[in-house]
């Protein structure tokens, strides 16, 4: 089975089994998670849910929320009151004990968000995504204030960083998130422990939020992960 096709079963499981009417939901950003929208999507439209009050995690999301009439809101509106019961989002990277490297969307600091604040927590992903230890492959991404980006550059490489500031595609210079900032995409030549990495980012000066959900300061509680394997077969993973 090819790429996509791991991500699809792998989507479609946790929605299927996850997701259920009434629930205020948060939906992820990516090649995967965009699986699990439109999987809401045909449920709401053949009626087998009902009542799901969405928190979209980017642009992308809530364009394609906007596309198959999901109702969709934002985090501080009466309908949602500041909290999810559940987020099912993708991931650039998950180690055996189910942390996460997040954000190669550009997406982190509203994903975050979401997991954060979410009862519940799933991630979908291909298993070409299962990595012994993070942000040492995949890069981490961290998101900074356009004023800070030398300062916090330096402070990444004392610890112990190799960083790239990410660049746009199809226009000139840096991407700009949708919150005004810039990324850098950071990798370490040996593992760091991810708990107290993520910390030590999001304590720089400058810096908005970091692409690991490790600890306390991602998300609350450990993701249950789904991931889509070679043979069709998902796997799940507490
Ligand atoms: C966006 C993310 C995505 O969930 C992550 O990059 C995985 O994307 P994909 O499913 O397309 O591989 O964190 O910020």
């Amino acid at each position: 089975m090819d790429l996509q096709g791991m991500k699809e079963r792998a989507a479609l499981r946790a929605a299927d089994e996850l997701v259920t009417s009434g629930m205020r939901l948060g939906l992820g950003t990516g090649s995967t998670a965009v699986f699990v929208v439109r999987r809401v999507g045909a449920l709401l439209a053949e009626g087998r849910l009902k009542n799901i009050r969405v928190f979209a995690t980017s642009f992308q999301t809530e364009l394609e929320c906007e596309r198959l009439n999901i109702p969709h809101y934002s985090l501080n509106s009466p309908e949602l009151g500041g909290g999810l019961d559940l987020t099912i989002d993708g991931a650039d990277e998950v180690d055996p004990e189910n942390r996460a490297v997040k954000g190669g969307g550009g997406a982190l600091l509203i994903e975050k968000l979401a997991a954060y604040n979410s009862g519940r927590f799933a991630i979908v992903a291909d298993e070409s995504k299962l990595a012994p230890r993070l942000a040492v492959r995949f890069p981490l991404p961290v998101e900074v204030i356009p004023e800070a980006r030398l300062s916090v550059s330096r402070a990444l490489e004392k610890l112990g960083a190799e960083l790239t500031l990410r660049e746009a595609l199809r226009k000139a210079g840096p991407v700009i998130t949708e919150h005004g900032n810039l990324l850098l995409d950071i990798r370490f030549r040996e593992p760091e422990e991810p708990e107290e990495l993520e910390e030590r980012i999001n304590r720089i000066p400058g810096v908005v939020e970091n692409g690991l959900f490790a600890g306390p300061g991602g998300a609350r509680i450990r993701p249950r992960i789904y991931i889509g394997r070679g043979d069709g077969a998902v796997e799940t993973r507490d």
